[in-house]
This record gives structure tokens, C-alpha cells and sequence, in this order.
């Protein structure tokens, strides 16, 4: 099993789409995916079509601080939730007010070890993967510490570009408490290349990063599938097999596979 986090504190980057569609993917060809939603905002567990009344005690926040029937300080049975079933895939899905953890875990000893924790104790899957919200909080913290290996989605534009050393820097700090931890691929999301400015920073990234990961194959913007695929609550290979945005994607997928190596 290998738990991987998509990682940039930059929002609007494409984390929670790329997720959503290479889980799928990695799904269809047989191996057993857990989505973890970690974002009070909750975009993946709506993308995926799960737009029910969620309950607290199926988010991460029993993994994370424990449940009513948890006696407090013993974290060593706090155990992520029953997934919820979607698409081929499970998801531990998100509630607004998973925003709690920030402030509560502060209060617990070695706290930002606790999802690391609850996730290893998971069985039954290859691959784990992590969905924080945007920011650089405690629940950034812990999602990235949660992870063997970190992917970044990358713009092709001026956020992608400006990210890329706190993402790094932060990458190595969070390694404090996840020895270990790397960058297994950056893919690149939105790319426009029609854009002189797209196309510019496309150049810059791939010139920039070589030597730290892997650079995925570009993901192209193409805003009316992937607002009428959220609409659906479907995937983008699920919502428009064939195309090329889905030959995009299991491009991506396939890379990811070849960046983690050993892992696979
Ligand atoms: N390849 C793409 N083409 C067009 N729009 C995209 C693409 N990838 C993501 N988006 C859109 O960009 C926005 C931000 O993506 P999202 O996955 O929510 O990023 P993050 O999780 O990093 O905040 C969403 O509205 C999404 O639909
Ligand atoms: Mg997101």
C-alpha cells in the first residue's frame, strides 16, 4: 500500500480534481483506492456525487481526535471510519465542520502523527490518496505527514510557478515528522497551450524541477468538461471516456505509476 498526499497550500490548482480522476483510473485497472477528503470545503466528496447529509463520525475527525465512545489520551484504537463506496473507489468523505480539527488537535500531544497513524492502521488497499484543503494549516499537516510519497499539481502559469519553493521548503519541514517523505511527481494542471504565457511557464517549471521529481505530461484546461463532470458528480473518464482530456488523465495515471517505482 502507498498513501500518497496531493500537495500545494495554493488553491484552485487542481488537487481535488486530479485525485478524483486518477483514483478512478488507478480503480478501473483493478487496484483498491481510498480517497480521504481533508478539506472542510468538501469538493471531492460533492464531485463524486455524494451530496447527502454527511456525519461527522464518517469524516477523518475519529481517526483524528476520536469518538464519543474513544476513552480520552488513548489513541491507540482511533481508526479511520467505514468508507463510503463511489465509483469503484472509497472515500473517507468531508464535513464542514471537520474545520474543528485545526483548532482542537493543537491540544493533543504529537497530534499532527494522528491520521499517519490511523491510516497505516488501514488494510485492504494499494493506494491511499489524500486530498488536504488549501492552506497551511493542521489539516495540511496532517495529511502531508500522513503520506509515503507527495504529488503536487502544478498550474502552467503564474500560481504554479510562484508555489513551487514554499511547496518545496514545506515538504521539508513536514519531513520532521514523516521521515521519508518526498515529491513523487509534479503534474502539471490547466495548461493552456494557446497561451504564450502557458506555454512560457510550462518551459520554466520543467526547466526548474528536474533534478527534485518527475514531471508528469500536461493536463489541458478545458473548463466546460470539468464543470460538467463536477456537475455530474462523475470523474472525467467516467464522464467523457475517449476524449482527450481522458487520455490525458490515464497519461498522468500511468506516469504516476513509473514515479513511484518500487511502490507499484
Ligand atoms: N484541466 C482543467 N481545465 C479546466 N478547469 C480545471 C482543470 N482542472 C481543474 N479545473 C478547475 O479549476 C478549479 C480548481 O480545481 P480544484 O481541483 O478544485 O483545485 P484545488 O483542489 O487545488 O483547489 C475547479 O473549478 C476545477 O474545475
Ligand atoms: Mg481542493
Amino acid at each position: 500500500m502507498v498513501v500518497l498526499t496531493f500537495f500545494n497550500h495554493a488553491g484552485g490548482v487542481a488537487k481535488t480534481s486530479t485525485i478524483r480522476d486518477v483514483g478512478f483510473v488507478l480503480a478501473e485497472a483493478g487496484r483498491r483506492v481510498l480517497l480521504i477528503d481533508m478539506d472542510p470545503q468538501a469538493n471531492l466528496t460533492k464531485w463524486l456525487g455524494i451530496d447527502d447529509d454527511i456525519d461527522l463520525s464518517e469524516t477523518v475527525y475519529p481517526a483524528v481526535l476520536g469518538s464519543a465512545e474513544t476513552a480520552d489520551g488513548d489513541d491507540a484504537e482511533l481508526r479511520l471510519p467505514e468508507p463510503r463506496s463511489v465509483h469503484g473507489m472509497d472515500l473517507v468523505p468531508a464535513h464542514l465542520n471537520i474545520a474543528i480539527i485545526e483548532r482542537e488537535i493543537l491540544s493533543v500531544f504529537m497530534g499532527v502523527l494522528r491520521l499517519r497513524e490511523a491510516v497505516r492502521r488501514v488494510e485492504g488497499y494499494d493506494f491511499v490518496l489524500i486530498d488536504p484543503p488549501p492552506s497551511l494549516g493542521q489539516l495540511s499537516a496532517l495529511a502531508v505527514v500522513a503520506a509515503d510519497r507527495v504529488v503536487v499539481p502544478l498550474p502552467t502559469n503564474r500560481k504554479g510557478l510562484d508555489g513551487i519553493q514554499t511547496v518545496i521548503k514545506m515538504v521539508r519541514e513536514y519531513r520532521k515528522a514523516a521521515p521519508g517523505l518526498d515529491i513523487a511527481l509534479f503534474v502539471l494542471t490547466q495548461h493552456d497551450r494557446r497561451t504564450r504565457h502557458d506555454r512560457e511557464s510550462h518551459d520554466i517549471i520543467v526547466a526548474q524541477l528536474p533534478s527534485l521529481a518527475a514531471i508528469s505530461s500536461p493536463l489541458s484546461s478545458r473548463p466546460a468538461y470539468y464543470s460538467d463532470a463536477q456537475v455530474q458528480g462523475m470523474p472525467i473518464p467516467l464522464y467523457a471516456p475517449g476524449s482527450e482530456a481522458d487520455k490525458e488523465i490515464r497519461q498522468v495515471a500511468k506516469e504516476l505509476l513509473a514515479a513511484l517505482g518500487g511502490w507499484r
